[in-house]
């Protein structure tokens, strides 16, 4: 069934790297407080977010150049983590401490380590550059959804959905009942559904400017244990120029927040009408609204499985699920490797 808890040492996405300035954010990743600044020089800082005397949270206190004062009694930590100065008494032992988290920034995204910080390796990030390549034009947002993070991994390896929970926007006939094709390769998931000769649904005629029938690519990629990246392309059917084909990558971060929330970090880049503001805001309002639907659905579900806890309703697998079941399966043989760790 879902994954119980979530592996630690993995990278996961804390946040946009524009929500992370120079006031105190707040925010729970894999169950912990976390609290998230920039020191002067613009160093992304995550400490976390308890101080060790009475459990305040340290989101509550002041910045004070690089440094969190614990606005409960005073007592001053550094971007380490360490005490430096406790208001009540001149001896700061060494055990005034709190848990700093590794951090790196890289395409617009800040990401964590919670896990043991000597087998931190970036190398584990899967390729984000779209995001950030001048030759593509990048939306993005993020949502906190009331649901565990596994029903959106599932949800995004799925995409048979798009007929009937994006019916109007990216969703047309015939989605679902075309076969996919499913590769698993170490922690990758890809579900590939090339279609052919269907209808160009009604955002992408206001976005690419393409009419009538078109022949779609989608292929979901998962790398567990919280990254997506959906790519997607399309072209008139039997265009035989390839140059007019415009693609696409929804990139998808998922972390979890508390047992049964999630934060859903996503970007959006386009390789067509890159520089088109009207094309930009139609497709972060288009996105932002596809996306909120697969988190209703998700909060929904989860309203119904959190329910039933500790059991779970009976579910039925259907073929197109050999992706989702994949996904869980990577997390517990994460979760189960760092066990016997
Ligand atoms: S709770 Fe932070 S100084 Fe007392
Ligand atoms: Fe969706």
């Amino acid at each position: 069934m879902y994954p119980e808890s979530y592996p630690r040492n993995q990278w996961y996405v804390a946040a946009h790297s524009d929500e992370v300035g120079r006031t105190l954010l707040d925010r729970w990743l894999l169950d912990e407080p976390v609290v998230l600044y920039r020191k002067l020089d613009g160093t992304p800082v995550a400490l976390v977010n308890r101080c060790i005397h009475r459990q305040m949270p340290l989101s509550l206190g002041r910045l004070k150049d690089d440094r969190i004062e614990c606005g409960y009694h005073g007592i001053l930590y550094n971007a380490e983590g360490r005490a430096e100065r406790i208001p009540s008494q001149p001896h700061v032992p060494p055990a005034c401490r709190v848990t700093r988290f590794l951090l790196f920034e890289r395409w617009g995204l800040v990401w964590i380590w919670m896990g043991d910080p000597d087998k931190a390796d970036e190398g584990l990030v899967p390729d984000h550059h779209w995001i950030t390549d001048p030759e593509w034009g990048t939306v993005r947002g993020s949502f906190l959804m009331k649901a565990r993070a596994q029903l959106l991994n599932e949800n995004l390896l799925d995409l048979s959905h798009l007929e009937f929970l994006h019916a109007g926007s990216i969703g047309t006939d015939k989605i679902a009942e075309t076969p996919v094709t499913t590769e698993f390769d170490g922690r990758v998931v890809r579900v590939s559904r090339p279609m052919y000769d269907i209808d160009c649904p009604p955002f992408f005629t206001k976005v690419m400017g393409i009419t009538g029938r078109i022949d779609r690519g989608q292929v979901a990629e998962y790398f567990a244990p919280g990254f997506h990246i959906t790519h997607v392309s399309a072209k008139p059917t039997g265009d035989p120029d390839d140059s007019r084909k415009c693609s696409q990558k929804a990139i998808h971060c998922v972390t979890p927040a508390r047992r049964n929330t999630a934060h859903y970090f996503w970007c959006h880049a386009r390789d067509y009408k890159i520089d088109d503001l009207k094309v930009a805001q139609l497709m972060r309002q288009g996105m932002q609204t596809v996306f909120q639907q697969d988190v209703d659905a998700s909060e929904a579900i989860e309203e119904i499985i959190s329910s039933y806890e500790p059991a779970y309703p009976i579910e039925l697998n259907l073929k197109v699920d050999a992706g989702p079941l994949q996904a869980r399966r990577l997390i517990q043989q994460m979760l189960a490797a760092e066990k016997a760790g």
